[in-house]
């Protein structure tokens, strides 16, 4: 994907792995160039608000929490840089960088609300907590994963995406620690490839045996390969139960209540919009053709991401546990829990 690289190289690299794609640097954020892997491991800063933004929208750094997590930092640095109409000004454009993923509103909205303004250290406790609800929703999601057997994933839901353990794939990498032997069939994830580009590369790294396929391919494997169960994470989640993930997880959620297979989204309370009866409102991003087309001037409908109707989650995994039907009650229920994350600290 030639088309998507550009930017500066980091000098230093102060120490990113892929384990930690994000980091505050003083005067910038050092980040992993998602973009760029795994042909490459590059670390770009952005010094700017400008960079900020540009990283989220061309998916420099993605997934729905690293997106809030990195967007948290951008606050910070442009309060560093700005103030008066030019700091709200920031603080809106990095907000509206991407519109699905409700992590990215909600962190910058944390981030603004903070009555002494330490930018910074609000951004520092909204990735703290990233970190500890990954590895929290990691063990909850432990029990539904069988001893033996194949599970089925999309788009890219590990430490990349979320500048924590992961969610969906944090999961499954947390089952596998625990000694259940799961092998993973990785959907390729059309069309910028975070299924064969990221999950397979940080399935590699973990060590879990993974194996690549085709978005269309998902069908035939759930079939032929046995998978007993499919799980994903999520952008936004209605109160309802729908759930705005990446483009291909409707189809797959269709296919796995075909043939009768436990459908999971795995995600944090962050994730959740409570003010959202259903997934009809939840704005979809549609992406410019040229991700898609092949021959030129050819239409093209891209939208990035897709509703999956919440009839079809079988539960959603979360660091508050495992949310059942009816969504209805469950769902609104998790909004009046407790953040024992910031009881903790205290
Ligand atoms: O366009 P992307 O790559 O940012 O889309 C990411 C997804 O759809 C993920 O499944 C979602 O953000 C959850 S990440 C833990």
């Amino acid at each position: 994907l030639p088309h998507l690289l550009h930017g500066e190289r980091a000098t230093a690299r102060k120490g990113l792995t892929s384990d930690v794609p994000v980091a505050w640097d003083g005067d910038g954020i050092e980040f992993i160039d998602q973009r760029a892997l795994p042909r490459e491991f590059v670390v770009l800063k952005a010094r700017n608000v400008d960079d900020v933004v540009d990283a989220i929208a061309t998916l420099g750094v993605r997934g729905a929490p690293a997106i809030g997590v990195f967007g948290a930092y951008g606050c910070a640095l442009a309060a560093q840089q700005l103030g008066g109409t030019e700091l709200e000004r920031a603080f809106a454009r990095i907000r509206e960088a991407r519109p699905t993923a409700v992590n990215l509103a909600w962190a910058v909205d944390r981030v603004r609300a903070r009555a002494d303004g330490d930018y910074l250290t609000e951004a520092r406790t909204i990735h703290d907590e990233q970190v500890e609800m990954d590895r929290l929703l990691g063990e909850s999601a432990i029990e539904l994963f069988p001893s033996t057997g194949n599970v089925l994933t999309h788009c890219n839901t590990g430490p990349l995406a979320t500048a924590g353990g992961g969610t969906a794939l944090g999961a499954i990498v947390a089952a596998y620690r625990s000694g259940k032997s799961i092998a993973v069939f990785a959907c390729e994830t059309r069309p910028l490839l975070q299924g064969a580009r990221l999950t397979m590369y940080e399935l590699g790294q973990a060590g879990v045996p993974a194996t690549l396929i085709v978005d269309s391919a998902a069908a035939i494997t759930m079939r032929r390969k046995d998978i007993q169960l499919v799980i994903v994470g999520a952008d936004r989640i209605a109160r309802n139960g729908d759930v705005a993930n990446k483009i291909g997880t409707y189809t797959h959620a269709i296919a796995a209540a075909y043939h009768g297979i436990p459908f999971y989204v795995a995600a944090p309370r962050s994730t959740f919009d409570f003010s959202l009866e259903s997934g009809d409102a939840i704005p979809i991003e549609e992406r410019r053709p040229e991700e898609v087309r092949i021959a030129e001037g050819d239409a093209v409908y891209n939208p990035a991401f897709d509703v999956t109707p919440g009839r079809l989650v079988t539960a959603f995994i979360t660091e508050y546990g495992i949310i059942r039907p009816p969504y209805f009650e469950s769902i609104p229920d998790l909004e009046t829990r407790p953040n024992f994350l910031a009881a903790k600290r205290h």
